[in-house]
């Protein structure tokens, strides 16, 4: 089985491996103090993994949500408002502050942190840019000679028209904004896709206009420290709101991890040719990388393509990717926001496969319904190996946990094969008790079948790393 966790740096000296270094870099124990800035699922697995961390003597979360309330102190501040965020952690004195969504990344709320001299995991607001715009993310891979799809960009709707008629169908359109994974449309209908775009110009705004990708779909967590990247184990994602990948683009329903299809070579040949290039290429410009690169893949028959890049951990990735993690997460989190990546111990991961199930709202992704008693919570924790992870939830007056947001939990389990993991996620989607509830039933599915067929050759001629 490939060994995820290798650290990688490339600069004036050639590449450095430092795959064997374990446990150098020092951090007494039980002193790092970590505040966790976002509300949702990812930012629930990440305060959960910090818990477990020996290194880490407490955590703080702003503003959190139901779920992580019952685990750690939450503050009731805005988390995208950076001089509120870095007063918070200030006053708190803490030693690592973790941003989790990307929206108080764009806002420059790393920025904030760093200059009240405190560690962030989260890039700066110039290098989030590889988020916030698609336009801006095209140019540093043309730059940095990443694979991607053919792209134009359109800011009315004749150019709209000619790079959709340059492309052909299926056509993909995307808002060059921050959208929250709900700003591109996949259609063979090119009146749906000129009308998202000129939803797009309406608002504002420009579009990419893309060639389309086939073939399956990866996201690969790339930990960066502005120079050195060390890749998570990869995990897939579904981001579709019905089963077979039908209706509207969510946030994402469903994840698991790892991927025994991937070809082999997969995650040498993403760091070779798209992580290492990108964080080289940012550091190149001045605005280093440090934080999560998460790199949407397509695993096509040219050989893999970035899909988008994204700045932050996936959501609900992340509920199945640290859910097997056993490296420490805070001592590994503080490392890359000190530049100390090369330093840090190999990464390792517990055998089984974790999948996690998305129970949305009704009428998500649209407006969704929120305000609703959520029940079954506790017996799904009863379950071996099963637990929830909270996304869109709050405490209501009494106390009961109410959803308040489109995806609304997600349930982890960990099994010793992918049928076992999904087998026990849905026996904990099944007691979840929520009015108008949605949620995917074939997570994971065509993967336990040993369905997911691969044409791609892994190009990287650096060696794999193996076990
Ligand atoms: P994005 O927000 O860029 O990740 O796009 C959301 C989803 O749209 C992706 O996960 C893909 O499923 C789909 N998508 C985006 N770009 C393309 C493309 N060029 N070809 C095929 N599908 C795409
Ligand atoms: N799950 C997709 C994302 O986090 O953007």
């Amino acid at each position: 089985m490939t060994l995820f966790g290798a650290a990688t740096t490339r600069g004036g000296s050639g590449r450095r491996n430092t795959l064997g270094l374990r446990n150098v870099h020092k951090v007494r124990l039980e002193t790092v103090k970590v505040l966790v800035i976002g509300p949702g699922g990812r930012e629930h697995a990440i305060v959960r993994s910090l818990l477990e961390d020996p290194n880490v003597s407490e955590v703080h979360a702003a503003p959190g949500n139901a779920g992580i309330s019952k685990l750690v102190p939450t503050h009731a501040i805005d988390g995208n408002d950076p001089a509120a965020v870095a007063a918070l952690a200030s006053k708190l004195a803490v030693d690592l502050v973790v941003v989790g969504p990307e929206a108080p990344l764009a806002a420059g709320v790393s920025d904030a942190v760093r200059e009240a001299g405190i560690p962030v995991f989260g890039p700066s607001k110039a290098a989030a840019q590889l988020e916030a715009s698609k336009a801006f993310a095209k140019q540093v891979m043309a730059e940095a000679g990443v694979p991607t799809a053919m792209a134009r960009v359109a800011s009315n709707a004749e150019e709209a028209a000619d790079a959709l008629d340059a492309f052909g169908a299926p056509y993909v359109v995307k808002d060059d904004g921050l959208a929250a994974g709900k700003g591109v449309v996949v259609t063979d209908s090119r009146d749906e896709a000129l009308a998202h775009a000129q939803s797009c110009f309406d608002a504002g705004g420009t579009v990419v206009i893309e060639e389309f990708l086939d073939g399956p779909e990866v996201s690969l967590f790339v930990l960066c420290d502005g120079h050195t990247t060390v890749p998570l184990s990869p995990a897939q994602d579904f981001k579709r709101i019905f089963d077979n990948d039908e209706g509207p683009n969510t946030g994402g329903m469903g994840a698991y991890t790892p991927l025994d299809w991937a070809p082999e070579g997969l995650i040498q040949d993403v760091i070779d040719r798209v992580a290492q290039p990108t964080v080289d290429e940012m550091a190149r410009r001045g605005t280093p990388f440090v934080g999560v690169l998460y790199c949407g893949l397509a695993l096509t028959s040219r050989g893999v393509r970035v899909i988008e890049f994204n700045v932050r951990f996936g959501d609900p990735e992340t509920q199945a990717v640290l859910a097997r993690l056993k490296t420490p997460l805070g001592s590994l989190l503080l490392a890359a926001a000190k530049g100390e990546l090369d330093k840090a111990e190999e990464l390792r991961w517990s055998k089984e496969s974790a999948v996690a199930v998305v129970v949305a709202a009704e009428n998500y992704p649209d407006t969704p319904r929120t305000g609703d008693r959520i029940r079954g919570l506790k017996k799904v924790e009863e379950l071996e190996g099963v637990h929830v992870v909270h996304a869109g939830t709050k405490l209501d007056e009494e106390g009961k946990v109410v959803s308040a947001g489109g995806r609304v939990l997600a349930v982890v389990a960990l099994g010793t094969d992918l049928v076992e993991a999904r087998e026990k996620a849905y026996d904990g989607v099944e007691l979840i008790q929520l009015e108008g509830a949605q949620f995917r039933t074939d997570i994971a599915g065509k993967a336990s079948r040993g369905e997911i067929r691969v044409s791609y050759a892994a190009t990287s001629s650096v060696p794999k790393v193996q076990a």
